[in-house]
């Protein structure tokens, strides 16, 4: 028998996957729930905007998704509440605010992370949700904008939201520069600072303060959680998801996944057939499971066939089949 790679974490242990715009669609979420029953699956960030005025269904998700938490994108209470209302009557488990999102085309609609130096009407947009919806309203934030990074300044933030009564944040633990920097090296290029987290938990004990940012394996989940109450896993989770089938024994302490890599490759072909069957594509789903056999031979293989071939004209579950016939089982 395998020794498990690390041991259970305390019960309050949260892990979560990140909000990634284009990324955590649907679709995706439908996977990564496969892999893991427990974890907390966060939306794309959708704009108030897109769902109040937009011609598409922004809040449509699958029922297998839950716990499932909607990230909206908006700095105008009025808006935030009446998207707050009709993303908890379509039976969202939680509503995330965000402000660390720095992208341009972010900026100029006043939302994301340049609302860090704004926490006033942080707090009010917060507020304005909570009165309005019974789920719980949480916020995403960074550690800090441009020379607008020292500790108190963080404080002052988590502190005046924290008084509308949100108990819940999520801190990706580096800066953002407003300017300058794309989105893409935002993510990568200001440093990480772990012990910032660190100090806000000790600081707010009451509160519940999940870190996130360049967290790439379950033994860091869990080094993590001896100093926050969750973790929140973005980039890894989505290029090696096969990682997420561990979550559920070693941060929820439930049974081992006894499933292989190809089972949850086959269990994904129903899905994949009936949204084929009412008129989708096979590339709205395959791209989110490329990571699926990261590192192992027959990798190149599998991702080669499905980037090939599922974009034909009437691919099907079959492209997968084939696709993991190229890889041998393990
Ligand atoms: C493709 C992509 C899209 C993202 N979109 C969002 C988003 O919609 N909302 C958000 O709060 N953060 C977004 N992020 C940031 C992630 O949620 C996360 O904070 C960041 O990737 C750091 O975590 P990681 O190092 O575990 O990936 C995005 C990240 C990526 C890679």
């Amino acid at each position: 028998m395998t020794k498990p790679v690390i041991n259970s974490v305390h019960a309050a242990g949260r892990f979560s996957i990140a909000p990634m715009l284009d990324w955590t669609d649907r679709h995706c979420r439908y996977f990564h729930r496969l892999l893991t029953k427990n974890t907390l699956l966060y939306t794309e960030m959708v704009t108030t905007g897109a769902i109040i005025h937009g011609r598409g269904d922004y809040l449509a998700y699958n029922k297998e998704e839950h716990p499932v938490s909607l990230q909206l994108g908006g700095s105008n209470p009025i808006d935030l509440a009446q998207s707050a209302k009709l993303a908890q009557e379509r039976g969202y488990d939680e509503i995330n605010l965000n402000v660390g999102c720095p992208s341009d085309r972010v900026q100029s609609g006043k939302f994301g992370a340049c609302l860090m130096a704004e926490p006033t009407l942080v707090a009010d947009c917060v507020k304005a949700m909570q009165d309005v919806v019974d789920i719980p309203i949480t916020v995403k934030t960074r550690i800090g904008i441009d020379d607008q990074d020292s500790y108190e300044f963080l404080q002052t933030f988590i502190d005046t939201v924290a008084a509308t009564g949100c108990k819940d944040f999520t801190l990706h633990a580096r800066k953002a520069w407003l300017s300058g920097l794309s989105p893409k090296e935002n993510r990568e290029i200001p440093e990480l600072n772990y012990q910032r987290v660190y100090d806000i938990k000790q600081d707010f004990p009451a509160l519940f303060i999940a870190i996130n940012g360049g967290v790439k394996t379950l033994a860091e989940t869990q080094l993590h959680l001896g100093n926050v109450d969750g973790v929140m896993m973005g980039r890894e989770a989505y290029h090696n998801p096969f990682l997420l089938s561990q979550i559920d024994e070693l941060v929820y302490g439930g049974e081992k996944s006894t499933h292989s890599r190809h089972d949850y490759a086959e269990m994904m072909l129903p899905y994949i057939d009936n949204h084929i069957r009412n008129g989708g594509s096979l590339t709205h789903i395959y791209r989110h499971m490329l990571g699926l056999f990261l590192g192992l031979p027959g990798a190149r293989a599998w991702k080669r066939h499905l980037s090939e071939q599922g974009h034909k004209k009437g691919a099907g579950v079959e492209v997968v089949e084939a696709a993991l016939l190229l890889v041998p089982k393990s």
